[in-house]
């Protein structure tokens, strides 16, 4: 996208070395991405909730290229990840020419997570973001030539194309990503802030159960994959654009049932998928089933606004408004708990979004 290009016209001097770093927090589609073509251009829209204490933290140490070192190094947790420096090497290669500066400069980035490495959470929606957020950072710093909204939104336009997720990662509270005729300015090539919600929303909690902290045998880009044969593709992007829409209007009007039926609609529903694909697999596992159930029986017997959502995982993420965290915890606290790996709950809400550190 030309609006990304840094112009001709913006020559740039000698550059010294220096250091710059974010904490960009990972997020829960409600609505889910799951499908793509082309360069990251998502199926269908989504719309997610930010997450607040689930982030990284990346530092990005830059200096005049000529060590003779690798030109781009990752550290994850102070030690060289050779398989994550890959993907961080191949995704900016992929972006380099709307960061022409980076031909002149060596980079090094130090990425820690706030949740441990074994938790079986998704990880590249925090890690990839808190890497586009450095890089346009340093953009700015260089050129300054960006508003607070541009910033963003060159952000989350970078982000995508590492990963599709991390692109909704640079917002607080609520962020929509794809094109939908019901929400204004919406567009594939970043995700937007859904400004506009009532205040129950913003006082989410988001438990997510860790049922399994193993590695996924089946990674997001091979699901997404199988979504281009998927009997059930059509219907499941009119599906998933119906409930984009929905939900933005939704998260206006404070409905908790309708974001509760469509939150749970969008996590079997994706599951349904890779369950029918071809070759079809499962992530679901039985203490998923068990957990979900529990959700749904202690939901009828209270009448309490509990639900949950699932990512590309076994592990159930419950979510609840501030308002009834008493009765939501000893819930969980007697009836989950026991249903977790080792008993891990990590305990999260709805986040305020990515946080430049000093
Ligand atoms: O961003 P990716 O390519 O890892 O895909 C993420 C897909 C889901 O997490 C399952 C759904 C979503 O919208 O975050």
């Amino acid at each position: 996208m030309n609006e990304f290009l840094i112009p001709s016209s913006q020559p740039l001097g000698p550059v010294k070395a220096g250091h710059l770093a974010w904490r960009s927090p990972s997020n829960i589609a409600i609505v889910k991405y799951w499908g793509k073509f082309g360069r990251q251009i998502p199926a269908n829209p989504s719309l997610s909730m930010t997450l607040e204490d689930s982030f990284t933290e990346t530092h990005l140490f830059y200096k005049p290229a000529g060590s003779g070192e690798d030109p781009i190094r990752y550290f994850f947790n102070n030690e060289r990840s050779p398989s994550f420096e890959d993907r961080v090497v191949h995704f900016i290669e992929g972006v380099r020419e709307y960061f022409p500066f980076i031909e002149k400069l060596e980079l090094e980035f130090h990425s820690k997570n706030s949740f441990p490495h074994s938790a079986g959470l998704a990880s590249s929606a925090s890690s990839m973001s808190s890497i586009a957020l450095c890089l346009v950072s340093l953009e700015q710093d260089l050129y300054k030539r960006f508003s607070d909204k541009q910033f963003f939104l060159k952000a989350s336009f970078i982000a995508r194309m590492a990963s599709g997720s991390a692109c909704r990662s640079v917002y607080p509270c609520f962020a929509a990503w794809g094109r939908s005729d019901g929400i204004p300015d919406s567009t594939d090539a970043y995700a937007i802030a859904c400004e506009r919600f009532d205040p129950v929303f913003a006082t989410f909690h988001d438990d997510i159960v860790i049922v399994s902290s193993d590695e996924k045998a089946i990674s997001s880009s091979s699901g997404h994959a199988l979504m281009n044969e998927h009997p059930f593709a059509e219907s499941r992007y009119a599906q998933a654009k119906a409930n984009a829409r929905e939900l933005f209007q939704v998260l206006k009007n404070g409905d908790l049932k309708r974001f509760g039926e469509i939150a749970e609609t969008e996590a079997m529903t994706i599951h349904a998928l890779m369950m029918s694909s071809s070759p079809g697999y499962t992530l679901l596992l039985p203490n998923t089933l068990s957990i979900l159930h529990k959700v749904r029986v202690f939901r009828k017997e209270t009448g309490l606004p509990v639900y949950f959502s699932l990512d590309a995982g076994p592990n159930p993420h419950i979510l609840y408004p501030a308002h009834i965290k008493d009765s939501v915890s000893a819930f969980i606290r007697t009836d989950i708990q026991p249903l977790a790996e080792n008993g891990v709950i990590i305990h999260d809400h709805c986040g305020m979004g990515p946080v430049q550190l000093q």
